[in-house]
This record gives C-alpha cells, sequence and structure tokens, in this order.
C-alpha cells in the first residue's frame, strides 16, 4: 500500500511581534469587563520568535448554517448577527448592534482551546458599522480590541490586540498573550469590544492558533501498519504545520470535515463554490491521498432553495416540483463529477461517496427518516439518488448509504430493512457506510451484530466517522482521568478488531486530534470532551494504541 509520505520541511510560521500590552488582573472587582477600569497594566513586548503554530480556533462566518458560529452578544441589548454585508472575504461576517457602551461587544466560549503557560496568537479583521458619531458623513474610527478572559471564581482578563478601526475598510487585528503558567485552568472566552466608539462592529476570519510540540515520530504509522485505507475528517487548517505532519504520519484516506457538503459546495441555485473542496482535494493529489466524498443527499447542510420553487414556495409532491427537485439532486453531482475530471482528470482522488447521509428514523412506521427530499419525492428519493450517482459518477466509485447508531437495535432493523429493499429494486448501493459516533460504554457485541447483518445482505462496509466520546451528551466532563483514557483505549481496540474481521472497506475517524472533535460543540459546548486518538497537543493517546494494537495484532 501506499506508505503516506512526510511533509518535506514543515511550515515555520512566523509570529510577527505587534505593539501587544498584556494586562493581567490579580482581583476580580465589577462582574461587566470595563477594560479600562478592571485591568491593571503590565507592559511587556512580545519577541519575534519562529514558531510552529497549530489553529484552534478558525472562524469565518461564510457558513448560512453555523450563523454566528457560536459568537453570542456581550452587554445588554445587544445583538450579534452573520451578515452578508461587505464581508471581509467570502460571504459573511459578524455584525454587532445595539451597543450603549464601549464594552459591549460579541464573545466566544474557548475554554479547552486555550491554555496555562502557553503563548497564543489571535488574529482577526475587524471594520466599523452605523452609528458612533452624529455626523454621518464624517470618518469615524475607533479603538477595537480582542480580550481573553478566564471567568468565574478568579476573573482574569488580557487584552490580546487593538487596533484602530474605520468604517471605511476592514483593519486587521492581531496579537500574542502567554497565559502564566501558574493560571488556574477553567472556564474562558474571547470577546472583542471597543475602547471608545460606540458604532456598530464587524468581525471577520478569527483565528487563534497556539504552538504544538513535534509530533512523534517514533511511534508507528497507523496507516503504514495495515493494507486497509485508515482515514480521518479534515478541515483546510488541517493541512499545514504539525497537524499536516501527523496527518501524514497516520493516515492515507481523508473526508472533508464539512467542505463538500451541499451548502458550501452550492450555497445559491447554480452559484457553485468549489474552493473548500479543492483545497482539500489538492492536498490529498500532492500526498497521494485518497479522499471519501461526504455528503450528496442529506437532510442538513443543505440550503433551502433546494426544496423552494423560485417564487419560494415549499415543494410539493406535486410531479413538477417532485422532478425539480430531482433535476436539483442531479445538477448538484453533475457540476461535482464535472469539476472533478476537469481539475484531475485520471488523478482524481475520490473513490467513494456518501450519496446518501442518515436517511433512517426507526421512530417512523417506515424506518425512515421524514426529512424534506422524503415530503417531496417519497421513500423513492434514496434509489433516485443512487441511480443518479452511478450514472454521474460511473462504475468505479463506491456508492455508499452513510448512517449514524447503526449499532442500536432498533436502527440496526431499519437498516435491515431498507437496505433489503434496496438490493430488491436494483439500486446499484456497494456499501453502507457506519458513522460510528460511539462512547465509553458503548457496546461491542451490538457492533458486531450490525456488521454481521449488512455482511449477510451481501453488501461491503465502511467506518466512516468514528469517534469514542468519553461521556455521554448530557453528562459534564470536569477532569479527564487516565482511567477514562485507558477505558477508552481498550474499547477502540476491541471496536477495530471487529471492524477487521468484517473486512471494511476502509476506517476513517472523525478528526485528527483532540482539539478538532466536533463533539466539543455538538449538541452542546463539551469543552474537555476527548474522543480521538491524539491529544490537544497532537500526542498520541491510549487510543492510538488500542488502534495500532488491532491493527497489528
Ligand atoms: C459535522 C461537522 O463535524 C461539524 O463541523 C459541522 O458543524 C456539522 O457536521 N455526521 C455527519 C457529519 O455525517 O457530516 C457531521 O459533521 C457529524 C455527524
Amino acid at each position: 500500500m501506499r506508505r503516506p509520505a512526510l511533509i518535506l520541511g514543515t511550515v515555520a510560521l512566523t509570529v510577527v511581534a505587534v505593539v501587544l500590552v498584556v494586562l493581567v488582573l490579580r482581583d476580580p472587582p465589577a462582574p461587566t469587563p470595563t477594560a479600562s477600569a478592571n485591568v491593571q497594566p503590565t507592559p511587556s513586548v512580545t519577541p519575534v520568535v519562529p514558531t510552529e503554530l497549530s489553529t484552534v480556533l478558525t472562524t469565518d462566518f461564510d457558513d448560512p448554517e453555523q450563523d454566528a458560529a457560536g459568537w453570542e452578544p456581550l452587554g445588554e441589548g445587544v445583538e450579534a448577527l452573520r451578515s452578508e454585508e461587505v464581508p471581509h472575504t467570502g460571504t459573511g461576517s459578524l455584525l454587532v448592534t445595539g451597543r450603549s457602551a464601549p464594552w459591549n461587544g460579541a464573545q466566544v466560549d474557548v475554554t479547552g482551546l486555550v491554555s496555562p503557560g502557553i503563548q497564543h496568537t489571535v488574529a482577526a479583521w475587524v471594520r466599523l458599522g452605523q452609528g458612533g458619531g452624529d455626523d454621518p458623513g464624517a470618518v469615524r474610527s475607533g479603538t477595537v480590541r480582542m480580550t481573553l478572559q478566564r471567568t468565574g471564581d478568579a476573573e482574569q482578563f488580557w487584552h490580546v490586540a487593538d487596533a484602530r478601526a474605520t468604517a471605511d475598510g476592514w483593519t486587521e487585528l492581531t496579537g500574542t498573550v502567554t497565559l502564566p503558567a501558574d493560571t488556574t485552568d477553567g472556564q474562558w472566552r474571547l470577546y472583542l469590544e471597543s475602547a471608545d466608539t460606540l458604532a456598530d462592529l464587524r468581525l471577520d476570519e478569527v483565528r487563534v492558533s497556539r504552538p504544538t510540540p513535534p509530533v512523534q515520530t517514533e511511534i508507528a504509522s497507523l496507516a503504514g501498519s495495515i493494507d486497509v485505507p485508515i482515514g480521518t475528517a479534515v478541515a483546510e487548517q488541517d493541512l499545514s504545520g504539525r497537524p499536516a505532519e501527523l496527518l501524514l504520519r497516520h493516515f492515507d484516506q481523508l473526508t472533508a470535515e464539512n467542505a463538500m457538503k451541499p451548502s458550501v459546495v452550492q450555497p445559491t441555485e447554480g452559484q457553485f463554490d468549489f474552493g473548500p473542496m479543492d483545497t482539500i482535494l489538492d492536498f490529498a493529489v500532492a500526498h497521494g491521498l485518497a479522499v471519501h466524498g461526504h455528503t450528496l443527499v442529506w437532510h442538513r447542510s443543505t440550503p433551502d432553495w433546494f426544496f423552494t420553487d423560485p417564487d419560494g414556495r415549499p415543494l410539493t409532491a406535486d410531479p413538477a416540483d417532485q422532478q425539480l427537485l430531482r433535476d436539483r439532486m442531479r445538477a448538484q453531482m453533475q457540476a461535482i463529477a464535472e469539476h472533478l475530471t476537469e481539475r484531475y482528470g485520471a488523478a482524481n482522488p475520490v473513490n467513494s461517496w456518501d450519496v446518501v447521509n442518515e436517511a433512517l428514523d426507526p421512530g417512523e412506521g417506515d424506518g425512515l427518516r421524514h426529512s424534506r427530499w422524503y415530503d417531496v419525492l417519497g421513500p423513492t428519493y434514496i434509489g433516485t439518488a443512487f441511480d443518479t450517482a452511478r450514472a454521474v459518477f460511473g462504475p468505479d466509485v463506491t456508492l455508499v448509504l452513510n448512517d449514524y447508531d447503526t449499532d442500536a437495535p432498533d436502527r440496526r432493523r431499519a437498516l435491515s430493512s431498507l437496505l433489503s429493499t434496496l438490493i430488491a429494486d436494483g439500486v446499484p448501493i456497494d456499501a453502507v457506510g457506519h458513522q460510528m459516533h460511539l462512547r465509553v460504554g458503548s457496546s461491542v457485541a451490538q457492533v458486531d451484530a450490525t456488521l454481521d447483518a449488512v455482511a449477510d445482505l451481501g453488501l461491503r462496509q465502511a467506518i466512516t466517522e468514528l469517534d469514542v466520546a468519553l461521556t455521554a451528551p448530557d453528562q459534564q466532563l470536569d477532569t479527564v482521568t487516565a482511567d477514562q483514557l485507558t477505558a477508552q483505549g481498550t474499547l477502540v481496540r476491541q471496536l477495530v478488531e471487529t471492524f477487521l474481521a468484517h473486512d471494511p472497506e476502509f476506517i476513517s475517524v472523525w478528526g485528527l486530534y483532540d482539539t478538532r472533535t466536533w463533539l466539543r460543540s455538538w449538541p452542546r459546548d463539551r469543552p474537555l470532551e476527548a474522543p480521538l486518538l491524539f491529544d490537544d497537543d497532537l500526542q498520541a493517546k491510549p487510543a492510538y494504541q488500542g488502534f495500532l494494537a488491532a491493527l497489528t495484532s
């Protein structure tokens, strides 16, 4: 099999020294962070040091589905909403309105992303909006500032960066802050405020990065240990620096975490944006990695326009509406297929596609999710999607039906029944994708039973989105113990052994290292959740050891 090539030369990012005043508050007085009143200045200038940085938070406000992407208003009567007016780049930025004090702004929870004893770099673009001056024609400007705060009993504030912003264009705000090693860990937030103006604030392209220790080179490559592709979900931030080094050392297949979803590829009907997808596919081609396409037909991450007519009327099960929706399904697939052929030709790395994602709902009489696809087209939308994908992508691409919790008995029954129908109808489905978002305590026997059931139907199988959470979504995790990580490693080993016993097409994990897991923000904030193989510092966890042990046993 292909051995992943190591990145030749890592990207050394130079941290530009900025005029930075690190201000530390020792005694917390007022609950509201009026920066000038509450913070004792302790000037220090950050030295210029070449550092290997990893991005731990990146927000561009471009995805309408993510709204304000976790940013919340700060202050009474303040609103912080995604806006499509004058973005710095892309299609959106954050607009903060209703400010009545300079400290009013917007905030985001960064607990689990920042740590004591480490230098963090914060960069963002800012601009003023309406208000903040009586003369609407005057050039308005004001000082806008980013602050990192430890919240709770021992509040502390660090002003990370400030800049003079105007209403006429965007200004970059950048700075670094080293949180003292003796800072107690806890809840953290990053917020935007001003020092003077009360004008509306705009924010775009926020990025927080921190140095990462070197990637371990003495441990075995996962992908290099077996002749089954080992994949991971990625976003652009994983494709440079040390994350990329880790990726190329252990994985030989990628899934775009979001970049190939319909809402990204075709946000408006007929207007395709292949940029985010190309970034990932270019990387895959450059390094000889395979790509699993995710996803074509889904109830989420699909723009509303798919299901409304040009006048905004919701589509119904009327034959003309049905045809319109089938045409749109085909147009989406066709545009992607043509783009792949045009850009990559024979080197197209996309070998498989999640054609339909999350079609099951055991709560319904027919076991199928009654999504907008289902409402308009009925249960046959699934067969139509596979027929169309086969016609558009050709016979060599593996067509996958992907779903979650397939190990649960009721979902296993719904899956088996759907598959039997699809097979009887001659639908060109090649494989079942099991997402496998599991947790410590999940039953390996149930997973085994599901893999057996699908094998009995003669279909191939893939593990598409493995992660093993330490807690259930409604449990609070205050600290992660060594015992929990060991239990996770043991379960990962048993799971991977079970997967391998069923001859999977590939095994993919849903994220490269713990900082990057979607479970830290879904279905609610779980800042300490750690469901992946590598920790926040990109170092191997017992879960990696368990995975490797299964591959080599
Ligand atoms: C998740 C991504 O990880 C998040 O970044 C995004 O905000 C929501 O979607 N099942 C799937 C994936 O099929 O597409 C989901 O990915 C995780 C659950």
